[in-house]
């Protein structure tokens, strides 16, 4: 461990006017230039290898109301600081992380108002995080903002791959078009959200935005350690090739409330001229807190199937115990009522899949529409609430208690909140401390609809502190949470490790409505997956969903691309998605993901390109396993898997789950072969991928 911090010999009283500074990263490869412009507005270039990629990009805040904080500047400080550490996330996909990164900090104050503002820069081998400090002071207690004044100035039309900015959603198609396409393709896109949507008035895209120039430099966007910030879109400015900060408001305008003596979050730019680096980075882990929560021997990897997919199979399953829709849970007795008889959540249904899971070695089962309130579940109107410690008449909470763990599987416990986040706070201790009473040890949490109060959006200030809050509360009660429809994660999961995965993006549920394109799981790990793990639950076998009746979906993917999506959509939580029937009907191809773990020690980005293919490489922790997962777009295509990562002198079993020869995602999904080979370190597997084709492969020592 190495920790230098050192003060730069220098006399600032004669350089303001011209102040200007550089910073390198470890590895000399990026090369920052800081620098106050003519009106003394702070200023940032970036250069990789010598060359430009990030032109004099400015820096700072337009208060409330109409108030410059981004000029008339002195600097009045700076110091470097370089730091070298390792440390062990609690769960990961490497059991190790080095954050070496050298360091600028430039304390800058402001003429006449003589408020101060703070820049801290960090360089890291594979990019830059860069964050404000609001240092306390007399003069400045606390603001509004009415905008970040951030700039990201590219030096070219990038290939980018961007969802529309949108105040409430993420769950958009990903769209790969040059940046100055962006305009002439937005509405269409925005036609395929669904759920609550609040398109940005701008010109704007959400981050993590990953692009790529024609030189072949590959950029990610996105922030760090989000919390008590709103969440930060990007106006693109598509003649200059400007983004621009875009910070999510609130129905009345405002940008951010901000009390002196913190910080925002980071700004990250991840960059390489190899793909493969963007999916190894820890920059954004590296920018986070570390653990806060001191005993994490309850925070585990999790496989859970679940009482889930039937809901959106069109077979007929029900959130809902009952088909009334104009009922009042404060004031109804269920008990009175005429179930509707597909309810999902039923004791015998949920005893199945704890069976299943008991017998395939699944960690847990989540059960959805176990409690009461669903009735309105659609419909957003509000005025009717779901209570999270009662259940459905026909869901035994206690029967089930006793009768997972006689089996040693837990139930996970779902609170949709329809977005009723107030009511949602109200609940939360009652909820939590009903599910510790109850045996459950992780809740998926679900953010669907509009937000109540309807003065917030998804990804607004009040909201990210929300989602923290949820998550630290739920630590105080040794509970894991997965959370969908919540802003998109930016790390936070090193801090808070119970934060164990989220959704917030589109996941295989769309499978089941409009579909999800064959590269969108190309380009989710270069995007979503950059601030954290996703629920992105994969493992759906039987893709044609007309089999249940009424549902004419049809699955982007081949059987085996949805094996290989347990290597390549990292998450310690990982659900096997499909119902049991299912699984029933394909064993030898279900083994994988009975197999397959969810936490590393190490992990091989072995091939990637974005929209096109990636395969990956991760070995289980602790023991002497490896599972490769290799997936294409809607191209046939060879993945060329160099085993070299397997230590050497020892010999190993692989096993190879491949597209059958004429397998296709459209026409011939189902079509697979398993075959087996001996391997070594030596080993160069070529394996043939169908059009939105996979390849598995588990690999143990001999
Ligand atoms: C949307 C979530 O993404 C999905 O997983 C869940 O089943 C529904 N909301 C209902 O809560
Ligand atoms: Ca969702």
């Amino acid at each position: 461990m190495k920790k230098i911090t050192f003060l730069a010999g220098l006399c600032f009283f004669s350089l303001n006017a011209l102040f200007a500074q550089d910073l390198k990263s470890p590895d000399g490869e990026l090369f920052l230039h800081f620098e106050l412009s003519d009106s003394q507005t702070p200023t940032y270039t970036l250069s990789y290898k010598g060359q430009p990629v990030i032109k004099p990009s400015k820096l700072g805040f337009k208060l409330k109301p109409g108030i410059a904080f981004d000029r008339h500047f002195k600097v009045t400080d700076i110091r470097y600081d370089e730091s070298d550490t390792t440390w062990e996330p609690v769960l990961g996909e490497n059991s190790q992380i080095r954050d070496h990164h050298k360091e600028m900090l430039v304390k800058l104050v402001q003429d006449k108002t003589n408020w101060k503002l703070n820049i801290r820069f960090r360089l890291f081998d594979d990019g830059l995080g860069l964050r404000y400090e609001f240092p306390v002071q007399e003069e400045l207690r606390q603001f509004v903002l009415e905008e970040e004044r951030t700039e990201f100035c590219l030096n070219g039309d990038h290939k980018a791959f961007w969802l529309p900015g949108d105040y409430d959603t993420n769950e958009y198609p990903i769209t790969t078009s040059k940046l100055s396409e962006v305009a002439s393709l937005i509405d269409e896109v925005r036609k395929e959200g669904l759920a609550a949507k609040s398109p940005t008035p701008n010109l704007a895209v959400q981050t993590p935005l990953m692009m790529k120039s024609a030189d072949g430099i590959y950029l990610n966007i996105h922030e760090a350690a989000l919390d008590n910030y709103p969440a930060m879109a990007l106006n693109l400015d598509d003649k200059q090739f400007v983004l621009s900060a875009h910070l999510t408001p609130d129905k009345n305008g405002d940008k951010g409330y901000i009390q002196t003596e913190t910080v925002s979050p980071w700004r990250t730019l991840v960059l390489s001229d190899d793909a493969r680096d963007i999916l190894a980075s820890n920059l954004i882990l590296n920018l986070n807190e570390p653990c806060k929560i001191e005993d994490t021997s309850w925070i585990k990897p999790m496989k859970y199937v679940g009482v889930w997919w039937e809901y959106f199979t069109g077979g007929g399953s029900t959130w809902a115990y009952t088909d009334y829709h104009d009922i009042h849970i404060e004031k109804t007795d269920y008990s009175q009522l005429k179930p509707n008889g597909h309810h999902g959540a039923n004791t015998q249904h949920v005893k199945e899949y704890i069976d299943f899971a008991a017998k395939h070695g699944f960690d847990a089962v989540l059960v959805e529409g176990w409690n009461e309130g669903w009735e309105d579940n659609w419909a957003y109107h509000k005025d009717h609430i779901y209570s999270f410690t009662k259940a459905y008449p026909d869901f035994d909470v206690k029967g089930l208690q006793q009768y997972a763990a006689d089996k040693g599987v837990k139930i996970i416990m779902h609170h949709e909140t329809t977005s009723s986040v107030i009511d949602y706070e109200r609940q939360l201790h009652d909820a939590f401390r009903f599910m510790v009473d109850n045996g459950y040890n992780a809740v998926k949490t679900g953010y669907v609809g509009p937000i109540i109060p309807r003065s917030e959006y998804h990804d607004g200030q009040w909201m990210v502190n929300h989602y923290n809050y949820v998550a630290k509360t739920a630590a105080d009660y040794k509970l894991m949470v997965n959370s969908h429809e919540a802003v998109r994660p930016t790390g936070m999961c090193r801090t808070y490790p119970n934060w164990i995965a989220q959704e917030s993006a589109r996941g295989t549920e769309f499978e089941s409505f409009n579909g999800n394109r064959p590269d969108h799981t190309t380009i989710l790990p270069f995007t979503r997956l950059m601030g954290g793990p996703m629920d992105y639950t994969p493992g759906i076998f039987e893709g044609d969903l007309s089999v249940y009746g009424s549902n004419q979906a049809k699955l982007s993917t081949t059987l085996v691309k949805q094996l290989a999506l347990y290597v390549t959509m990292y998450s310690p939580l990982q659900m096997a998605a499909d119902l049991i029937q299912n699984y029933e009907k394909y064993p030898d191809a279900f083994q994988f993901i009975k197999d397959v773990a969810a936490d590393w020690d190490n992990s091989y980005i072995l091939e990637a390109e974005p929209g096109d293919y990636i395969t990956i490489a991760r070995k289980a922790k602790g023991k002497n396993e490896w599972y490769i997962g290799g997936i294409t777009d809607e191209n046939a295509r060879e993945a060329v898997i160099d085993l070299s990562f397997l230590p050497q002198g020892k010999k190993y079993q692989a096993t190879i789950y491949t597209d059958g020869k004429h397998a296709d995602w459209h026409t011939n999904p189902k079509s697979y072969v398993i075959s087996t080979k001996k391997v070594t370190h030596k080993t160069i597997l070529k394996q043939k991928l169908a059009p939105s084709g996979g390849v598995a492969i588990s690999i143990k020592e001999i």
